[in-house]
């Protein structure tokens, strides 16, 4: 039991009709122990004895109640809530001989009226509500109980015993952004006690944690601080600390101003979008002070956070086991009700696979703004493309082109606003660290990289004004079918998840992560900005090994979609428009599938020039030759 600071058995008491076993069945659930309804452990005379209108007499009880010490005893190292009567105070010694200082009671006290019409209420209860006036009388009120009024609801009796028994909090969050915000209701909602920090900064940052624990029903219960020091001490150890606040710095920041605090064994998770070589740096450095760290990418956006997130959390895994119940519980479920979270490996393969995903999420955003330039070429109005995007939902539905249907539909003030948005988009850097590391590892992911360029080119807006005047042509309409241009987009899209998952695959053997791609798929098939139809499928896929391109269906459906890339393609290039990650399915499918390409040329270029050697096809050992390129022999 990990919430508790002195006692670990928890003797729910009070006469029948007073809740004692549905607040003591809640209590359980909300610290996570074991719930014991005494009534269970009767004898079958008392029973009948019960069952018949009589009494019991000491005598009948002090074998039952001599049971439930046993049973109390039992779970002292793991705690345990007892839902028992217990009305007189021998018969509370009795429960709790030996055992006084391990042992809380919690008095539901409510008038004979409520309880008489509650009982009346009851129909499968073996008592009957006349045996209750002598329950009444039999009462010799605890001194020492934690006295909880049973008027108020259920949650609320939870709350405040949990509260009154100066209960730590099982986890807190630094950070009340908006994902920080949502994570913590999400924690909350679930039943978990949870203590919210975010810091004071004079007439900008003040009580923000106290105001939005206000702002919420379901953060009755949590503990709100601005004070660090009293935000580490709420917690109950070894402490766990989930960390919302922004990439860089400020992770660096808050981590150094807890260590002080903090104990061996505890554990800071860190739930941003961090580039993952800084996880592995932060890792290690905490790892030298005892305490665990776990990188963890978390995807779904505000109410993904909220209502469940795609969790990826990564580090030392016996660290991952501690907390798996609370990230598993706030996770989306699968189509088989399985947490969309799962441990992805060591180090900071989290926060690495939640790059990759951003990066599948730049060019799966760019795939959608093409097909949008194509059809708006075509001259159709906003609601058209969405009637068009919407009839390719059997095909290839997504959680993104989901919202580009409802963004091309929305109206303010009688106009499309999507109309009036600037086109020039921003980034936070997980895409530009994806291209990063797409090029570090040798992988020809060529999707990210491109999304990304196509966001700065973006940015370059007076630029684009001016060579638009400068370079004035006469722009053709296409005139592609929506069917083809779905088949287009569909098998773009499959491209752009091979490439980052074969990158996920590549990168992680590098390190020795051994990250399962189907667990990753499945993880991302609900819950997350990526969540689609062709995810789903992939977990299947992967289960079987090998990649995408090469496998069925994809391989068939590359097959049956390429004559329809390459029309959207060269449509697209006569009329002008900018389809980068469109061309560039195409460009690194048809690159894929040259068996003899002309990359022979480059290597004689940098023999020619740098003496860099070259291997010969007619040398099958191998060996690194060099010419010179300047002399020719017959
Ligand atoms: C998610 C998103 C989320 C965020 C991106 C936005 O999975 O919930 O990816 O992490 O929306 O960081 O990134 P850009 O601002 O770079 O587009």
């Amino acid at each position: 039991m990990t919430t508790r600071q002195n006692s670990s058995v928890l003797f729910i008491m009070g006469v029948s009709g007073s809740g004692k076993t549905h607040i003591g069945q809640l209590l359980a659930k909300a610290l996570d122990i074991s719930f014991i309804d005494a009534d269970d452990y009767h004898s079958q005379s008392s029973i009948d004895k019960m069952s018949t209108g009589i009494p019991l007499t000491d005598a009948d009880r002090y074998p039952w109640l001599d049971r439930l010490h046993q049973i109390a005893q039992r779970h002292l190292d793991i705690g345990c809530v007892i839902a028992c009567s217990a009305l007189k105070a021998s018969y509370r010694q009795r429960l709790s001989t030996d055992i006084s200082q391990k042992v809380s009671w919690i008095y539901l006290k409510g008038d004979f009226d409520i309880i008489y019409t509650r009982m009346q209420h009851r129909k499968d209860h073996f008592m009957g509500a006349e045996m209750l006036k002598s329950q009444f009388d039999t009462m010799e009120e605890p001194e020492d109980a934690l006295v909880v009024n049973i008027e108020d609801s259920a949650e609320a009796i939870v709350s405040t015993i949990k509260n009154k028994l100066n209960m730590k909090a099982e986890i807190g969050v630094i950070g009340m952004g908006v994902m920080g915000k949502s994570l913590s209701r999400n924690l909350a909602r679930n039943g978990f006690s949870i203590a919210l920090y975010n810091r004071h900064v004079d007439g900008l940052e003040e009580d923000v944690a106290a105001n939005f624990k206000s702002a919420h029903s379901e953060l009755v219960s949590a503990l709100a601080f601005d004070d660090l020091e009293s935000f580490v001490e709420s917690l109950a150890s070894p402490r766990k600390i989930l960390l919302m606040v922004n990439a860089g710095a400020a992770v660096d920041a808050v981590i150094q101003s807890l260590i002080d605090y903090l104990d061996p064994e505890d554990i800071i998770l860190d739930a941003g979008n961090s580039h993952y070589l800084e996880t592995n740096r932060r890792l290690q450095m905490l790892e030298s002070k005892g305490i665990y760290f776990i990188g963890t990418g978390v995807s779904g956006g505000e109410k993904g956070a909220l209502l469940g997130p795609s969790i990826m959390p990564s580090g030392v895994y016996e660290a991952y086991q501690k907390v798996e119940q609370y990230l598993t519980t706030i996770a989306a479920k699968d189509s088989n009700q399985e947490p969309c979270c799962t441990y992805v490996g060591r180090q900071g393969s989290g926060h690495f696979v939640k790059m990759i995903h951003n990066g599948i999420e730049y060019a799966e955003m760019q795939l959608l703004a093409e097909c949008y330039a194509i059809l708006k070429n075509q001259g159709m109005t906003n609601p058209q493309m969405a009637d068009t995007m919407e009839a390719w939902k059997p095909d290839c539905d997504s959680y993104l082109l989901g919202i580009t249907i409802d963004i091309l539909r929305k109206k303010e003030a009688g106009s499309y606003l999507l109309d009036q948005v600037l086109d020039q988009a921003a980034n936070k850097g997980t895409g530009k660290w994806a291209t990063s590391t797409v090029a570090d590892s040798g992988e020809a992911a060529t999707m990210i990289p491109t999304a990304l360029f196509a966001r700065y080119l973006s940015a370059f807006k007076t630029k684009r004004q001016e060579a638009e005047a400068l370079f004035t042509s006469n722009k053709q309409s296409n005139s592609i079918s929506t069917s083809v241009l779905r088949d287009a987009y569909q098998f773009a899209r499959i491209i752009n998840h091979h490439q980052g998952f074969s990158l996920i695959d590549s990168v992680s053997a590098e390190h020795d992560w051994n990250v399962n791609l189907s667990e990753i798929a499945r993880i991302w098939s609900e819950g997350c900005i990526i969540k689609s139809d062709l995810i789903k499928q992939l977990v299947n896929t992967f289960k079987q090994g090998g990649s995408i391109m090469f496998n069925t269906p994809w391989s068939t459906t590359l097959s049956q979609g390429y004559a329809s890339i390459q029309s959207v393609v060269i449509e697209s290039v006569q009329s002008q428009l900018h389809t980068p990650c469109l061309s560039e399915a195409l460009s690194y499918f048809n690159g894929m599938k040259i068996g003899s390409g002309s990359a022979n040329l480059i290597q004689a270029q940098r023999d020619y020039f740098g003496a860099h050697t070259y291997k010969r096809i007619d040398d099958p050992k191998g060996k690194s030759h060099h010419s010179d390129w300047t002399t020719t022999t017959d």
